[in-house]
């Protein structure tokens, strides 16, 4: 498909929110949006908003919305329309899917999560332990906070349930041997569940090639609203019985996880966000962060140290940093007084700081293809300013 975003001064116009004087490092905790996935959610509100299934306009302008929203986020993971399932946001949808998929296990039954996880990839899994005797393990990372292969695999067993681990680690930007890890569980009958919430603006995402038995996102972390996407196989979700209304029933299966009234509005934020990616392409992301992350990893100065993987091999360019006398709030709180948005303490990875010992957490730098050179220079400047 041909292009249209071919340069970053393309891009940027897409992006009012870019046209300010504020530098947006703080990419991982959520993007900015272009302006087509604004005047998308508008236009939905102002023209077509109705609940679904009704004899007049609005509603089948509605049901339209939804299906295509179903069959966008299922060519955007190379899924089929019937194995993706919308919530509120990661964290939600994960609660609900692991308490479907656990139902019917026993007592004793095992889960290995990571070192890296974000917590809502853990805590769902954590819950369930607490309520119905389950164990979860934690796979280790090494010092360059990869994980332990070795280590994970001495984990997994006849017990194993689930294998639950990143894409990429929101905390230190390492990209995990996804599908290596999803044979490790497969090999022993397990599932692999794969957060993908971090990757997700990075690169593209194919559940076949990562071969992922459950796999979430959330499209607020790739230019769209505030909103979560879950992909499971269409045997497994029917396989589980959802908690859902009766009403449901009829449903086609991954709609039967979609509990009450979807965010009409947001559906069509996020379609228009897949189409703004389309016109970006993957390969100006994946060329133009490299490059930038390349930039930040040269010119780091003096008096800061990097947590994790050390090159732009095996990671996106998200970076977590300590100063030598400040702490990660002091420093962000620095930071943002010169006009730079990064974020501080453990953002919920909360066993990756346990391991590497920052009870504080780090100061973290998140880029994507919107940022420039030019604003990665302005970073190194105030870092260096801050350093010594
Ligand atoms: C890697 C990762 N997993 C899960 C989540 C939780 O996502 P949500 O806010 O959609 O619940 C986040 C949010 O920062 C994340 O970065």
């Amino acid at each position: 498909m041909a292009r249209v975003l071919t340069t970053i001064d393309a891009v940027r116009a897409q992006f009012s929110a870019l046209q300010r004087n504020l530098v947006f490092f703080d990419a991982p905790g959520g993007t900015q949006v272009p302006d087509s996935v604004i005047g998308a959610i508008a236009g939905y509100l102002r023209d077509e908003n109705a609940n679904l299934g009704g004899p007049f306009e609005t509603s089948r302008l509605s049901d339209a919305l939804v299906a295509r929203a179903h069959a966008t986020a299922g060519a955007f993971l190379n899924a089929t329309v019937d194995e993706v399932v919308f919530g509120a946001n990661m964290t939600t949808l994960n609660f609900a899917l692991s308490r479907a998929a656990s139902r019917d296990w026993n007592d004793g039954d095992e889960i290995v999560c990571t070192q890296l996880d974000h917590d809502g990839n853990i805590a769902p899994w954590l819950e369930l332990a607490h309520d119905r005797g389950f164990k979860v393990n934690l796979a280790r990372v090494d010092d360059e906070c990869r994980i332990d292969l070795d280590h994970l695999r001495s984990l997994v067993n006849e017990r194993t349930r689930i294998v639950a681990y990143p894409f990429a680690a929101n905390s230190v930007g390492t990209v995990t041997p996804v599908a290596e890890i999803a044979a490790i569980a497969h090999d022993a009958g397990a599932l692999a569940w794969v957060d993908a919430v971090h990757y997700g603006p990075h690169g593209p995402i194919d559940v076949a090639e990562a071969d992922a038995d459950v796999l979430l996102c959330s499209p607020y972390k790739f230019y769209g609203p505030h909103l979560g996407l879950a992909f499971a196989r269409r045997e497994l979700l029917e396989s589980w019985r959802p908690y859902k209304v009766r009403p449901a029933d009829p449903f086609p299966v991954s709609n039967r996880y979609e509990t009450g009234t979807l965010a009409h509005e947001l559906l069509a934020g996020f379609v228009a966000a897949v189409e703004y990616l389309d016109d970006v392409g993957w390969d100006f992301v994946l060329e133009h962060e490299r490059e930038l992350g390349q930039q930040f990893l040269d010119g780091l100065p003096a008096g800061w140290t990097l947590h994790g993987v050390p090159t732009m091999d095996g990671r996106v360019p998200t970076f977590a940093l300590t100063h030598h006398s400040l702490t990660p709030e002091e420093a962000a709180t620095r930071l943002g007084e010169r006009g730079f948005a990064v974020w501080h303490g453990n953002y919920y990875a909360v066993e990756i700081m346990k391991r590497l010992g920052l009870p504080d957490g780090a100061v973290r730098v998140g880029i994507v293809h919107y940022n420039t050179v030019k604003e990665v220079e302005r970073l190194l400047d105030a870092l260096a300013a801050l350093g010594g």
